[in-house]
């Protein structure tokens, strides 16, 4: 266990940390008082956990628990999952995901279900190498 790892939900006071992390991970700027917002809008609806190295923030995992018609027990979904480069293949994404699994078991959820692209095979690697696997085709229609 690598005790200069913490992971944790994030708070709004994270809020600047969420924002660079999303920055890198989708290349597109995100500020504070954005990531704040969405922090406060995904409230009782979706967990973002923090990885955090010697206090900085290195990774965040986010996971959706919802309501579901077709159970009595929920919908657990994992919608973001990123590590910093300089921090990957040290087992954080791996932490992170079981943070995120065990939240889903205690709210009753007995899977968890992710999209990840065709062409992400790094973290179809990963996703793999804890266990997941090929379960549904994801569809869109684009509706602006
Ligand atoms: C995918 C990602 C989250 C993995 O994070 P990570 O912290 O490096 O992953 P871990 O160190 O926990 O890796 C655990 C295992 O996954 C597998 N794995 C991770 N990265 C891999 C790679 N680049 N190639 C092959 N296998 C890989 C390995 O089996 C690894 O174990 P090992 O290092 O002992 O061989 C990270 O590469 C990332 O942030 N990528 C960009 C964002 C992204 O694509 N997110 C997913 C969106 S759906």
């Amino acid at each position: 266990m690598d005790a200069s790892l913490e992971i944790r939900p994030a708070a709004a006071a994270d809020a600047e940390a969420v924002a660079a992390l999303l920055t890198d991970f989708n290349g597109e700027p995100v500020d504070g008082p954005t990531a704040a917002r969405r922090l406060a809008a995904l409230q009782g609806i979706e967990t973002v956990l923090l990885a955090l190295r010697d206090g900085a923030a290195v990774g965040l995992c986010s996971l959706r628990v919802v309501p579901f018609l077709s159970a009595d027990h929920p919908y657990a979904e994992v919608t973001e999952l990123y590590v910093a480069p300089e921090h990957r293949r040290q087992g954080i994404a791996r932490r992170l995901m079981r943070e995120a699994e065990a939240l889903a078991r205690a709210q009753g959820a007995p899977s968890v279900y992710l999209l990840t692209g065709f062409q992400n095979e790094t973290a179809q690697a990963f996703y793999r190498s804890i266990g997941y696997g090929d379960y549904a085709l994801a569809m869109r229609r684009r509706l602006i």
